[in-house]
């Protein structure tokens, strides 16, 4: 703060300046206030800081979150919440900043000196330089360069800088690769945890031979790779397609080989960080905070030994990893810093352990876990049918499961464990062996029938009475199902929809953030409760967005009727809708109804209607983020209801992690989501575009036709408009030609500016309604660029453009010199209509 004032200061006042000037010459050892380095005999201790010259970077000491110990490091100047991206002696630190100083030593080294004089850290270049002539100078780039005059002339000589010693993050124009003089590999290196800077067990590298990237757990387990560089892009990262923001390089020659990347000018401030989750990420600074963009692994679970011994995964709560029931965490600390790399330990010692002295002498037990993904390294023993025995009288068996006809047992600790949703087809029940005593109570479960059993045997009447009372009780509480919270919201009872929705006996769907379950009211009124997952918010939070979102009503949305929030359970209660959600329509599962093309015109009106209000008329301006027919709801008369609007801010703000995690949702995302700019509501645009394709084509535009290749509809649709050709040859075979043409070329006229990758082209929900109502029309469209189908590892699918040509900036600058001529000549407006 202090640093901040006295640039402003010396901005302003340039008698000031010269008095500052005055005290440095005079004092000289110390480093000035607003200096971009430490030269000669200068320190740098306390609070005193180097700022790069065009004010990007600084650099001093700084505390990690609560730690007691300090380091020096490297962070933003500009951005308000610290951003730490290079610690220097990240394995050795200070405990106190005041008396520790940060100094060029006299064999010409920047060295690190801890209270008691003695070097903690140094740059350790082996150079006969004196002091006098050496400088650590910061610069805008993010790099702290130790460099030496050279004798007399203007030039310098680089002995030593930052970049070359990466910490865990990769900064736009730093190199990350490999040195084929040297033989030294370069690797980003996770913390240890959000508190400690020490090199963690996560780091990310170059394999020069398969000219690939790893990220490997201990420097040794691999558990990621980007695949090969192809001259373009790695093969396994299909998204640097898109550059829109970065310019990506790969350069080898014999003495290097590495990967380099920067940013175009107005690109957000952005960084690759090997973070200690153990997933690479990419984030972006959107101007209060950072947003995450891109990750790899993409799924948290994917992390090799990620909870450790005996922790299992879970990619669907918060936190990830949890201990086995039976185990605690080995080191709690840790554990609450999100480092669970200790994994977890029995609580109970087992019984076989024991030597066979344990007080009640009961043997050992497994608790069946069901839908996990089995750990590795599992040994094959003998027969299903006595699986269980195999393992009981082995010690060291720890866990046994049932593959088929095999039995397969785990010796010792096991590592990755995951629980997979219940609906997960390739889970199996996995065995785990724990003391009895700490398996939970099998009395207590059946009080209910023990209680019957000895009620019948007293007496039938005495059990009549029980009941009678039970359903007096649950009247009773039905009746009261919570309190009115904000205009018509509910609150209600946790139990209160246990019963309404028959102990959530009727899924509906699920989708990204939630399963979907059929209720009844004691009114009959029908209803739909939303099981929320991993929802990361307190309650407070939670009850002001739902209220939030309770005030937005509108006869295309689906109405939020309540809520229910208890302990860790998140519910929203909405109206039902008898005909579902409109995929079962267009792509006509089982036994749908057809809808004709007017039906199909209204509900494309009625949903950019709810979209057009969510966009426009609210209070605030909601960007759905997931438009695509699973989330267009149907109800008994075919009118259209946007579902799960406001979701995305209610689960928490990172969006890519929820979006990411939905299955087939990525056909309909715009290109932006995966290139790292920020979300605007043209991205639901873009949605709802591809969308309108399918309401003609009456399939998926990702399809893959009978003979194996990829046929773009909206490509095929936009080139039949534009050439004037047999419009009706697009619609759904189903609807047998049936159709007004001049509205089918409306709408994919329309959907083709939709899906414009660049979004001030795209035209906004208010321009599509009044189009789709004909108050205004709509021109011919640019064909829209064919575009890549690519099925990623999880099944999702994703567009690519094509870049044009093999040159990114060239695709780059194609893209900006359309946007700056819809800005300047026409308005995008214009161009539509
Ligand atoms: C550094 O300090 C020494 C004495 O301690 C002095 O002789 C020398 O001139 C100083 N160098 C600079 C660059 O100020
Ligand atoms: C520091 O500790 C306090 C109290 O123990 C806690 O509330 C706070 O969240 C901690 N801060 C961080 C960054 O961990
Ligand atoms: C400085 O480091 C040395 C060696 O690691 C250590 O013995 C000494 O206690 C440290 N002094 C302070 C003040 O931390
Ligand atoms: C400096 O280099 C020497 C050998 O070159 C090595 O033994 C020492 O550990 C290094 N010290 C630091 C702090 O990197
Ligand atoms: C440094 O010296 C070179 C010639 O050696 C000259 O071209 C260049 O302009 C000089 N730079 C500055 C900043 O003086
Ligand atoms: C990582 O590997 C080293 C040997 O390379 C080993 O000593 C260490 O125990 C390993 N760390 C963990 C957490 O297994
Ligand atoms: C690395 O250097 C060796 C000689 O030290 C050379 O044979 C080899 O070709 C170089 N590798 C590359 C990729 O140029
Ligand atoms: C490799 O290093 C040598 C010696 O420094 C240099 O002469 C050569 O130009 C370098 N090669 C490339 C491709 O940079
Ligand atoms: C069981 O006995 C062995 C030696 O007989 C001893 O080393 C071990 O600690 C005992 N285990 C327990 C849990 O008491
Ligand atoms: C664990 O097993 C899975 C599936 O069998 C395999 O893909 C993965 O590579 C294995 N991991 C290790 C570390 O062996
Ligand atoms: C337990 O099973 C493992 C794997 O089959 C075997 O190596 C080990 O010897 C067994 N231990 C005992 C005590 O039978």
């Amino acid at each position: 703060m202090s640093s901040a004032t006295s640039i402003d200061m010396m901005k302003n006042n340039p008698r000031f300046m010269v008095a500052v000037l005055f005290l440095c010459l005079f004092l000289k050892t110390h480093v000035c206030h607003g200096a971009d380095r430490i030269s000669g005999n200068q320190t740098l201790t306390s609070d005193q800081t180097i700022v790069s010259a065009g004010e990007i970077f600084e650099l001093g000491f700084f505390k990690p979150g609560n730690s007691s110990k300090y380091y020096i490091g490297m962070w933003y100047k500009q951005i308000s919440k610290q951003t730490i991206v290079w610690v220097a002696n990240r394995e050795a630190p200070v405990s106190d900043k005041t008396s520790s100083v940060l100094r060029i030593s006299d064999d010409g080294n920047l060295v690190l000196l801890n209270g008691s004089q003695i070097p903690v850290w140094s740059t350790n270049v082996s150079s006969s330089t004196a002091s006098s002539s050496v400088r650590a100078v910061l610069g805008d780039e993010g790099n702290l360069v130790l460099e030496e005059d050279g004798g007399g002339s203007n030039s310098s000589r680089i002995l030593w800088q930052s970049i070359d010693h990466p910490a865990h993050t990769w900064l736009p124009g730093s190199k990350l690769g490999y040195n084929n003089r040297t033989k030294e590999n370069q690797r980003l290196i996770s913390w240890k945890n959000s508190e400690d800077p020490a090199p963690g067990l996560y780091s990310l590298e170059l394999e020069a031979s398969t000219k690939s990237y790893l990220i490997l757990w201990n420097r040794t387990q691999r558990y990621w790779s980007s695949g090969p560089w192809n001259g373009h892009i790695f093969e396994w990262v299909p998204e640097m397609r898109l550059n829109y923001i970065y310019d990506f390089k790969f350069v080898e020659n014999e003495n290097e080989s590495y990967f380099i990347y920067s940013l175009y000018d107005n690109s957000p401030t952005s960084r690759f960080v090997m973070d200690v989750s153990g997933q690479i990420k990419q984030q972006n600074w959107m101007g209060n905070d950072w947003i995450l963009f891109w990750s790899q692994p993409r799924k948290q679970c994917e992390v090799y030994a990620l909870c450790g011994s005996y922790g299992s995964c879970n990619e669907k709560s918060l936190p990830f990893c949890n201990c086995l029931t039976g185990f605690e965490p080995n080191s709690q600390t840790k554990w609450d810093l999100n480092d669970y790399s200790d994994g977890c330990r029995r609580k109970t010692p087992l019984a076989c352990e024991s030597n066979g002295s344990v007080s009640n002498g009961e043997r050992d037990k497994f608790l069946p876990m069901p839908t996990m993904l089995l750990p590795n390294h599992s040994v094959k023993a003998g027969s299903a049918a006595q699986c269980e025995s195999t393992c009981l009288n082995n010690c060291s068996c720890t866990a046994y499961s049932l593959n088929d006809n095999d039995c397969l047992i785990w010796i010792g600790d096991f590592l990755d464990l995951e629980q997979l949703s219940e609906d997960d087809g390739t889970g199996r029940t996995f065995y785990v062996r724990l003391a009895a005593s700490e398996l939970p109570n099998p009395k207590k479960k059946n009080g209910v029938v023990i209680g019957v059993a000895v009620g019948s045997a007293v007496g039938i009447s005495v059990f009549l009475c029980l009941i009678v009372f039970v359903i007096l009780r649950r009247r009773k509480k039905i009746l009261k199902p919570g309190k009115t919270v904000e205009g018509s919201l509910m609150a209600y009872d946790y139990r209160y929809l246990q019963n309404a929705t028959k102990n959530f006996s009727e899924k509906l769907g699920g989708g990204g953030f939630g399963s979907v379950f059929k209720g009844t009211l004691p009114d009959q009124t029908v209803i739909a409760v939303k099981q929320l997952e991993s929802v990361s918010q307190g309650e407070k939070q939670f009850r002001t967005e739902v209220s939030t979102i309770g005030t937005i009503q509108h006869v295309n949305l689906v109405r939020l009727r309540g809520f229910c929030s208890e302990g860790a359970k998140r519910l929203l209660v909405y109206d039902y809708m008898s005909n579902g959600s409109l995929d079962s329509h267009i792509f006509r599962e089982k036994t749908s109804n057809l809808l004709d093309w007017k039906t199909r015109y209204q509900i494309a009106l009625g949903t950019a209607r709810g979209l057009y209000y969510l966009h426009e008329k609210c209070r605030d301006c909601i960007i759905h983020c997931d438009i695509k027919p699973e989330n267009i709801l149907l109800d008994s008369q075919f009118i259209p209801k946007v579902a799960d609007f406001g979701l995305a801010k209610l689960v928490g703000r990172d969006f890519s992690r929820v979006l990411t995690t939905m299955r087939g949702t990525r056909g309909y995302l715009a290109p932006e989501w995966i290139s790292g700019v920020a979300i605007t509501a043209k991205a639901d645009v873009f949605s709802f575009g591809m969308m309108l394709f399918e309401f003609v084509s009456g399939r998926r535009n990702s399809e893959q036709s009978e003979d194996g290749k990829v046929k773009f509809f909206p490509s095929w649709a936009a080139s039949v408009i534009i050439d004037g050709g047999d419009v009706l040859s697009l619609l759904d075979p189903s609807l047998e030609r049936n159709a007004d043409v001049e509205e089918i070329t409306r709408v994919c006229r329309v959907a083709c500016w939709c899906i414009q990758d660049d979004e001030n082209r795209r035209p906004t929900m208010g321009q599509i309604v009044q189009i789709l109502e004909r108050v205004i029309d709509v021109n011919q469209p640019p064909v829209p660029r064919s575009l890549q189908v690519f099925v990623d590892d999880q099944e999702n699918v994703i567009f690519y453009t094509e870049s044009s040509s093999s040159q990114s900036s060239q695709t780059r600058s194609n893209t900006s010199t359309a946007s700056s001529q819809a800005k300047s000549t026409t308005s995008s407006k214009n161009s539509l209509s």
